[in-house]
């Protein structure tokens, strides 16, 4: 069977001309969940959960709605396979420093993360992958 006709979100007609990605290996996990419109109720659940939290709602206090609004896009969709560069004009160090954001705060985004993936129907191994790569930026981001 030729691969657009198992992959349900390839629409691609013409038989041997495949343009989208193989749905295994080679596949973000951003594509995989349906790409920006997944993506973006999972980052409105995010921020709503975020915002509900005076510990970290305290660190966006002089941030603007849009910047606010950037950042959950950038958390989420980097947790999915985009890299920084696709968002940051800045590394994450660079764009962290002064902030002060603390290991505690770190992992309680982290929780409301996990929380708004598993609610927006993301599998459990995958919401594991998206966590650790995640943490993997722990140390760029934290300074306390
Ligand atoms: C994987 C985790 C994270 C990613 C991918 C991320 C991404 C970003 C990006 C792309 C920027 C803007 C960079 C720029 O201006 O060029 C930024 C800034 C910022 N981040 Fe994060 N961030 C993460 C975690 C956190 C956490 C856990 C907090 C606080 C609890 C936080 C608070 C902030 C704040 C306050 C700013 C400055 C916003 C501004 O002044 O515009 N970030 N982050």
């Amino acid at each position: 069977m030729a691969h657009y006709a198992r992959h349900t979100r390839c629409k691609s007609p013409t038989p041997g001309l495949v343009l989208c990605r193989k749905p295994d290996m080679t596949q973000t996990l951003f594509d995989k969940y349906g790409g920006v419109p997944a993506v973006t109720t999972i980052v409105r659940d995010f921020y709503k959960r975020v915002m509900r939290r005076p510990n970290l709602r305290r660190y966006f206090v002089n941030v603007s709605l849009e910047d606010l609004i950037l950042h959950q896009i950038a958390f989420v969709s980097m947790a999915m396979g985009k890299t920084p560069h696709d968002y940051a004009g800045r590394s994450m160090k660079d764009a962290h420093r002064g902030i002060g954001i603390t290991n505690a705060s770190f992992d309680l985004a982290v929780e409301l993360l996990s929380d708004a993936l598993t609610a927006g129907g993301v599998e459990e191994a995958d919401v594991s992958t998206i966590i650790a790569t995640v943490n993997t930026l722990r140390h760029d981001i934290i300074e306390r």
